[in-house]
């Protein structure tokens, strides 16, 4: 099945971006030196649109070379119904790296990130809802309806900052997802709520 690379804008378009065609060295490419590459992208490169253009090919083969990490999750709570493993967690370097879990039929609040993301998906499948704020002068808060994409395993979606999205599992199958993050702005974090049209901190 042919993977695809998408790129989730502010307003909620979800942009099929060109797979490159780079990256396929041979050897390993180690999560140590991934890091590295991503470190160097941030410092070098300001715009997070472009960060994002430069950071998804290297997650492409990231995964594809360490095949370990595919295997590196936690067993979800049935209560929440998702769990989260820490791949790499350092004070002081804002890079949020793990590996997440959802059990089948569970759905995301409505969220943002308040940071840029990649997730790519390892296993299972999974629709990402896309929504953006309207301009309504009364309800500051209110969000409406944009789009959705269906992911498989070998897609990878990435995020602008304020991109706003739920996840739902599709199928009968757990999803897997390695998921990275940049430095979050806690303030800009929101949960939507779509029918009250306000919107929380989380
Ligand atoms: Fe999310």
């Amino acid at each position: 099945m042919k993977s695809s690379d998408w790129l989730v804008t502010e307003n909620g378009d979800c942009l099929a971006c060109n797979l490159q065609e780079s990256e396929t060295s041979t050897g390993y490419y180690r999560l140590y030196r991934f890091l590295t590459d991503v470190e160097d992208i941030l410092e070098s490169t300001k715009d997070d649109r472009q960060r994002l253009e430069k950071i998804r090919p290297l997650v492409r083969r990231l995964l594809t070379s360490s095949y370990w990490l595919q295997g590196e999750y936690r067993e979800p709570n049935p209560d929440t119904g998702w769990s989260v493993l820490m791949l790499y967690d350092e004070p002081e370097f804002s890079l949020t790296v793990q590996t997440v879990v959802w059990l089948p039929g569970r759905v995301s609040p409505i969220h943002n990130h308040a940071a840029w993301g990649v997730v790519a998906l390892i296993s299972g499948e999974e629709k990402n809802t896309f929504w953006r704020r309207t301009t309504d002068s009364e309800f500051p808060d209110r969000i409406e309806k944009v789009g959705e994409q269906i992911l498989v395993p070998g897609d990878i979606i990435s995020f602008m900052p304020n991109a706003i999205h739920h996840v739902e599992v599709m199928g009968t199958e757990p999803t897997i997802t390695f998921n990275l993050y940049g430095k979050t702005d806690y303030q800009q974090r929101f949960e939507f709520d779509p029918i009250t049209h306000t919107a929380k901190n989380f």
